[in-house]
């Protein structure tokens, strides 16, 4: 295993290829308009492109997000109307959350859900942030989450992943008051998305792994991502919880946190299908940076796709070792 200073060593020497987090996350819909109807017309993203139907049933896209379509917001869906279900496992996302500002407007989003008969969980003191949990007509968890306190709290902000930070008991089963927290919710019906609601794209994504160390080292070596949080599952606290970003020391860019689950090997894979997530795509300045990013990750002997260049970007795969299918995509995008 590497010591912390190798790991520090092998940081500095990919230092100019860092991605600054996220660039779209990429989900199976069984059904285009019940997709729009959820995530159009309920949680209120803009369309930013839907390039319709064609004779290739696979190939209909449909990205949302900010108005612009800004790397770091948008969410697209593949729509596979004949597949079935998937799963989530080893090398898949257990969840997607995006980012609101304040805990008052996640209590709005709570009443504003729940009126509207979405089943919805939470809000949940995970300490660093409070969230919401339900989920998208297919399946697909999601998560709302508040912008802060962030990760300085509960260690310096200098300091962050170096140790292993234990969740307080009022954060745990049993230890939480779990009826108060079903009962929380906004005073008043909310007829409608206020700005303070608005969602800011994505706040982090979690998957599964089943070896968190070697995943740790991928992460850092593979797309310069730093661990800035070793914890465990708040639900499940026998499961560890680890969580990187593009950090250096001073602050944590918002839109980059990525955090896995540690289950093991006995764990079943993720099956692919509606309801689960395709890929999760990161962010490369341009086609210049992307074909550097393709000579490093082939330098780590990954199987790299050739550059697929768009519209709207241009983009490469690639696999962790747990078989999480990854990608890297320009920031210069065109609808
Ligand atoms: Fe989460
Ligand atoms: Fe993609």
């Amino acid at each position: 295993m590497k010591t912390k200073t190798d790991t520090m060593h092998t940081a500095s020497t990919t230092k100019t290829l860092t991605t600054l987090g996220f660039h779209h996350i990429t989900l199976v819909s069984g059904s285009a308009p019940r997709t729009l109807a959820f995530y159009r017309d309920l949680l209120g993203l803009a369309v930013v492109k839907d390039n319709g139907k064609s004779n290739d049933p696979n190939a209909y896209r449909l990205y949302l997000g900010d108005d612009a379509g800004t790397p770091g917001t948008l969410i697209t869906f593949v729509e596979r109307p004949a597949a079935a279900r998937g799963r989530y496992g080893v090398g898949g996302v257990h969840h997607l959350a995006l980012g609101v500002g304040t805990y008052a407007a996640q209590l709005k989003w709570k009443r504003f859900l729940t009126d509207r008969g979405v089943t919805v969980s939470g809000p949940m003191p995970r300490g660093y942030f409070t969230s919401l949990y339900f989920r998208d007509p297919d399946g697909q968890v999601l998560e709302i989450a508040t912008a802060g306190p962030g990760y300085a709290y509960d260690e310096p902000i200098e300091a962050l992943g170096q140790k292993v930070m234990l969740p307080r008991d009022q954060q745990l089963p049993g230890g939480r008051d779990e009826a108060l927290i079903q009962m929380t919710t906004h005073y008043e019906p909310v007829p409608a998305i206020t700005p303070d609601m608005k969602l800011a794209g994505i706040h982090h994504v979690t998957g599964m792994t089943d070896d968190i160390e070697r995943a740790s080292d991928f992460y850092e070596e593979a797309l310069g991502l730093s661990v800035v949080k070793k914890s465990v599952n708040q639900d499940d606290p026998e499961t560890p919880h680890w969580f990187w970003a593009n950090y250096d020391g001073t602050r944590v860019l918002p839109h980059s946190s990525w955090t896995l689950f540690g289950w093991t090997s006995r764990h079943s894979h993720a099956r692919a299908g509606v309801g689960q997530t395709n890929h999760v795509a990161f962010r490369a300045a341009d086609v210049e940076e992307l074909k550097a990013w393709q000579e490093h990750l082939r330098s780590m002997d990954l199987d790299v796709s050739a550059v697929i260049d768009g519209p709207p970007f241009a983009s490469i795969n690639f696999r962790a070792p747990d078989g999480q299918l990854l990608e890297l995509a320009t920031d210069n995008v065109e609808f």
